[in-house]
């Protein structure tokens, strides 16, 4: 009897040929699992093409609402913005994926599961590892990186004389991932660092050139650190209660529309290459903004400064594939319990590729205007400031009586600087500062003059 391998399936045409191939090639019988996490392919569509192209059984799920809320809020209230800029959309669709793979192949009694990553992303990572940490058992097959090795024309060669059900659209000039959390565009003329992305590129978001010239002011409310309603000030009726799918995916429209979240960054791969990268994800960078608007306004100041340490690990953990590990699970613990005053409501300024906030409130708030404030009411005790200082200072005196001050180089080096211009009035003239090239003798061709 054929070994079953449940398929990760995109319908695309790697994956369409990968469904033969593992048939013909490889003797498989094939399961092919179709997951929709927001890019909004035609289910069925998909399914036909599966079938049609020899899988034995076509799953299709759309997994939007699990997506959202069991991978993309965890990283929201942990903060988790990889090299502190990309809110993570393609890392954190993987796990799902491959834990549906896991279930499937289950259910199936499929020794096998399979994707379509290439041999030189995090993507193959990630999948590897996530289906060895549920199911060590299962063994993974990527077609397109363990022997399948066809080009794109090899590809659609085979597709026409196995008679596959392939559109065979222009080739798109970018390599593309999309989900409700962002879409990540790569490859092509992106490869050239320097070179300003084309708007072919984009396909959520306005440029700033041609977002609209008024704002949208919009008021986000969180609960325990979980988006809970998106109003539009303008509409006080409107928007509300949608639920967590239809508040990003508004989010997504309305940020596109204004232009925000677009982001272009030189990523450092897990597999050690540093890629250019450019993603769109609006809804994610209003999210991720307004969230720690409220963060900064309800959790007390050592909790902030540690609570960011833990937001870096824990992106870096999701980046490298590390989801279903006992070490995300336990910072995920320790984010969870910091997020339980993180409840109000915050007011975002859309504008032009910019998502500013303008205002917060909480039940929660830490900000004490009567203790803030420089005019009458003030509850602050400025004597206790002498004493506090005083010994704040302590250990600093005590270090510079015994062994000297830790300024090495003294800004006004000898008399010569001072110069007596008219009477009783006397300016310094610092010495020039020196120029040092950061390293001598190389200089980037790309920039010179
Ligand atoms: N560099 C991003 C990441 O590793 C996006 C990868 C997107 N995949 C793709 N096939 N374009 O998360």
């Amino acid at each position: 009897m054929a070994e079953k391998i449940v398929l990760a399936f995109s319908g695309g045409l790697d994956t369409t040929v990968a469904v033969k191939w593992l048939t013909e090639t490889r003797g498989f019988d094939v399961v092919a699992l179709t997951v929709d996490l927001g890019s909004q392919p035609n289910l069925k569509a998909i399914r036909e093409r599966a079938l049609a192209a020899g899988a034995v059984q076509s799953y299709v799920l759309d997994a939007r609402q699990p997506f959202i809320e069991r991978f993309c809020w965890p990283a929201l209230k942990a903060g988790a913005l990889y090299q502190g800029q990309y809110p993570l959309a393609t890392a954190l669709g993987r796990p799902l994926i491959a834990q549906l793979l896991v279930e499937v192949a289950a259910r199936e009694g499929a020794t096998w599961v399979g994707h379509g990553s290439t041999g030189k992303g995090n993507d193959q990572v990630r999948f590897d590892v996530a289906v060895g940490a549920l199911n060590p058992q299962l063994k993974v097959l990527a077609p397109l990186r363990d022997g399948m090795a066809m080009t794109r024309e090899q590809e659609i060669v085979y597709a026409q004389v196995h008679d596959l059900p392939i559109e065979v659209k222009a080739e798109s000039p970018y390599s593309v991932d999309e989900n409700l959390w962002g879409r990540s565009i790569e490859a092509g003329v992106l490869e050239d660092a320097l070179l300003k992305p084309p708007e072919d590129a984009f396909r959520w978001t306005s440029s700033v050139d041609t977002a609209p010239a008024g704002s949208a002011v919009i008021e986000l409310t969180f609960e325990q650190g979980i988006p809970t309603s998106l109003r539009r000030s303008a509409s006080p009726s409107g928007g509300g209660q949608g639920g967590a799918l239809a508040l990003v995916e508004e989010l997504n429209l309305l940020g596109g529309l204004h232009g925000v979240g677009r982001i272009d960054m030189i990523e450092d791969r897990f597999v050690g290459i540093k890629s250019r990268e450019i993603y769109e994800a609006p809804a994610a960078v209003i999210l991720h903004t307004a969230h720690r608007a409220l963060e900064d306004l309800v959790l007390d100041a050592e909790v902030g400064r540690f609570k960011s340490s833990v937001a870096a690990e824990y992106a870096r953990l999701v980046y490298q594939g590390k989801w279903f590990t006992g070490h995300r699970r336990d910072l995920g613990a320790y984010v969870q319990s910091t997020q339980s005053a993180v409840s109000g409501t915050v007011r975002i300024k859309l504008h032009k590729g910019s998502a500013q906030v303008i205002g917060r409130s909480s039940p929660y708030s830490l900000y004490r205007p009567q203790l803030a404030t420089y005019s009458a009411g003030d509850q602050f005790d400025h004597q206790a400031a002498v004493g506090f200082i005083k010994l704040v200072g302590l250990p600093v005196r005590t270090q510079a009586a015994v062994q000297g001050s830790a300024v090495t180089e003294p800004l006004l080096e000898d008399d010569r600087h001072v110069v007596e211009v008219g009477p009783g009035a006397l300016e310094v003239r610092l010495a020039e500062p020196v120029l040092r090239a950061a390293v001598p003798g190389v200089v980037d061709p790309n920039l010179r003059g």
